[in-house]
């Protein structure tokens, strides 16, 4: 094997920064967090969620805009925006995803940050969803979803989650990427 293909598992590190995001910061445990920020610590994996994407970002802004309530975070990937939310006083935090790899990750990354996540395969009820996810998969779940309120994104500002029963109360965007505030109507 030569040096270009060589540890390539690993050679996503030197790419994974910190980034600051309202009151948080969100980085790997090989960097330290700024003296004045809420840490989450996350060493992704190989699931998806550093806190650098776009969406990501947006939906941890949304977070911070709203009352810590019941939380039930839909396709949680590394768990970013579930240790997030519970540092920010959101109880009890529900994280479900598809891939067991998703799952496993967020455990590892609840307990690395000190903080209470229940890691579920099933939708459980709560006040508020987080769900980054694809807009024809929002869409779908927001049919099904056991929540009041729910904070959306994984689609381009071009595109917009449209679901007779719901209807936004705020949109965040950044480099074409949006993210929802929903409500029932
Ligand atoms: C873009 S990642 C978001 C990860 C993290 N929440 C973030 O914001 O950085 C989308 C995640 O949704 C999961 N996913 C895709 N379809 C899903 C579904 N129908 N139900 C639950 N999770 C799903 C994927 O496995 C993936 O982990």
């Amino acid at each position: 094997m030569d040096d270009v293909t060589e540890g390539w598992e690993d050679g996503w590190r030197a790419f994974h920064h910190g980034v600051r995001v309202g009151r948080c910061w969100v980085g790997p445990p090989w960097e330290g967090p700024p003296a004045d920020a809420i840490a989450v610590v996350i060493d992704p994996g190989r699931a998806f969620g550093t806190g650098a994407h776009a969406t990501t970002r947006l939906c941890l802004e949304l977070l911070q805009d709203v009352e810590p309530t019941s939380l039930l975070d839909v396709g949680c990937g590394s768990g970013v925006l579930s240790v997030a939310a519970a540092k920010l006083g959101f109880a009890p935090v529900t994280a479900v995803d598809i891939d067991d790899v998703a799952l496993e990750t967020t455990r590892a990354n609840a307990a690395a940050n000190g903080v209470s996540v229940d890691v579920a395969t099933e939708l459980r009820p709560a006040s508020l969803a987080v769900m980054n996810i694809a807009l024809d998969v929002v869409e779908r779940m927001l049919l099904q979803l056991p929540v009041e309120r729910a904070i959306t994104s994984g689609y381009l500002d071009r595109d917009e989650p449209r679901v007779e029963g719901w209807r936004r109360l705020e949109r965040q965007v950044r480099n074409g990427w949006a993210a929802d505030l929903l409500e029932r109507a």
